[in-house]
């Protein structure tokens, strides 16, 4: 945890930011896998762990803005509870660690609420994600539970977004330790890739290291020869000699920050000429985006920079042609780059996802694209000093969507369809860092973690 003023200040800059009202934020609770008692690793709410730093199930908090009063709802151990997973701390102490100064039982939350909403106080609740979090709210704030999302808090939605979006220096360590987990997952993953591995062998590797050295995954591994499938988690192939795979995976650190790293690395010591030639491309798209990043600067006009690199280099390759502003422009860069560049990354992989993607990345000065590929740019307003975000481009061969484009004659002007038949079973490559926002530039967290093709190739 940190201390328990930084806690403290967090809550205090929320209840200033909101001016009036209650706020009530539901802690996760154990969610069973197969029966009840066979519950999945428990994993708090992210903004719960922001504000309260406690990664215990079951808890919930109401901060009264107007009477400037926390209130930290949960169950004191029984003895029973002491039994089956040991000494546990009680309500007061877990309070205590955070700086909140009044506990209560889960109990009383539901009657707590109908007094504020009675005195005519407005409750402030976020969107839930959970179903038995999104029930609990349509009971206690009495409303149906379809309603529970869209009557979420704007004013709180954004508070939150204020602050989580931009990382303290305590945060930062914290991410580069991630980030550091995350970069030894992917070392020993890419020694690891030669033929006759089976993807499992290598994803399992990378889960190893991951619940070794901090609590686990941020998300499912994404591991394959077939990188063209974005979120690819079938690991079942066996990998062979002149195949490329595609690995995106990372750890959360004992503090649940999360790292999202990705690498493309050849099944053979070496590339191949043409690997050599699509793996430049990428690497030139991440490399250039990352040293556009800083404050003040669009993050949209840093993917369409992207696409833009990545137009060119297919063109030079000869698998583009035409024009390549008005390829851009028009989307047809989509058909290898069908993704975003790059997301918001903190406590969640996709930070802040759960309270709404177009808040969190677009704002009246830019506008969310509707277009095929760029439509999936989950940030795409002005950068902020302090904000951590991840830098994503890549170039596929989805045989399914060469065919659709193809038989539509889509972007006939500006894909050479007649190269692409040979390239099918290409597969994908995609880099991917985790980087800081500055004033003047960027930074990639974490120690470097290889990605130019000769020490690629090395390991
Ligand atoms: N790991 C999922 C992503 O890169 O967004
Ligand atoms: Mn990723
Ligand atoms: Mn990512």
């Amino acid at each position: 945890m940190f201390t328990k003023e930084t806690y403290a200040q967090r809550r205090s800059r929320l209840a200033k930011d909101l001016g009036s009202g209650s706020i009530v934020l539901l802690g996760n609770k154990d969610l069973g896998m197969n029966y009840a008692a066979n519950t999945y690793p428990f994993r708090q709410d992210s903004t719960f762990l922001y504000f309260f730093g406690l990664d215990k199930p079951g808890l919930a908090a109401i901060i009264d803005v107007d009477q400037n009063k926390t209130t930290l709802f949960g169950h004191d151990p029984g003895i029973d509870d002491i039994v089956w997973e040991g000494p546990i701390p009680g309500i007061k102490e877990l309070a205590a660690s955070c700086g909140v100064e009044y506990t209560a039982a889960p109990e009383s939350l539901s009657a707590t609420i109908l007094k504020a909403r009675q005195s005519g106080q407005s409750i402030h609740h976020l969107p839930p994600y959970r179903f038995e979090n999104q029930i609990m709210l349509a009971e206690m704030l009495d409303m149906p539970v379809r309603a529970v999302k869209e009557r979420a808090s704007e004013a709180l939605i954004r508070a939150v977004m204020a602050q989580r979006s931009i990382k303290s220096a305590a945060e930062i360590v914290e991410m580069t330790e991630a980030v550091n987990i995350t970069r030894a997952m992917h070392i020993a993953v890419m020694q690891g890739a030669k033929a006759g591995v089976k993807e499992a062998e290598l994803a399992g590797l990378a889960q190893q290291i991951a619940y070794a050295q901090g609590k686990g995954l941020a998300y499912p591994v994404i591991l394959s020869k077939d990188g063209q499938t974005l979120h690819n988690h079938y690991h079942g192939n066996t990998l062979q000699e002149g195949q490329l795979v595609l690995g995106d995976f990372g750890a959360q650190n004992s503090m649940y920050y999360a790292g999202d790293i990705t690498r493309t690395c050849p099944v053979s010591s070496s590339f191949t000429s043409l690997q050599k030639d699509i793996y430049s491309i990428v690497l030139k798209a991440e490399e250039d985006s990352i040293r556009a990043c800083k404050a003040g600067i669009k993050y949209k006009d840093v993917h369409l920079m992207a696409a833009t690199i990545i137009t060119e280099g297919l063109q030079q390759i000869g698998l583009m042609k035409g024009d390549s502003a008005a390829a851009v422009e028009q989307g047809a860069h989509a058909l290898f780059f069908p993704h975003g560049l790059g997301h918001h990354i903190g406590l969640d992989v996709h930070d802040m996802e759960d309270l709404g993607e177009d808040l969190l990345g677009y704002d009246e000065n830019t506008k969310r694209s509707n277009q095929f590929g760029t439509r999936y740019l989950r940030l795409g307003k002005e950068l902020k000093s302090g904000n951590v975000i991840t830098v994503e481009p890549g170039i596929y061969f989805i045989p399914e969507l060469i065919d659709q484009w193809r038989s539509e004659g889509k972007f006939n002007d500006f894909i050479n369809y007649e190269r692409l038949d040979a390239l099918k079973s290409f597969g994908g490559i995609r880099i991917e860092d985790n980087i800081l926002i500055r004033a003047e530039d960027s930074v990639i967290l974490g120690d470097p973690i290889p990605k130019q093709i000769a020490d690629i190739e090395t390991l």
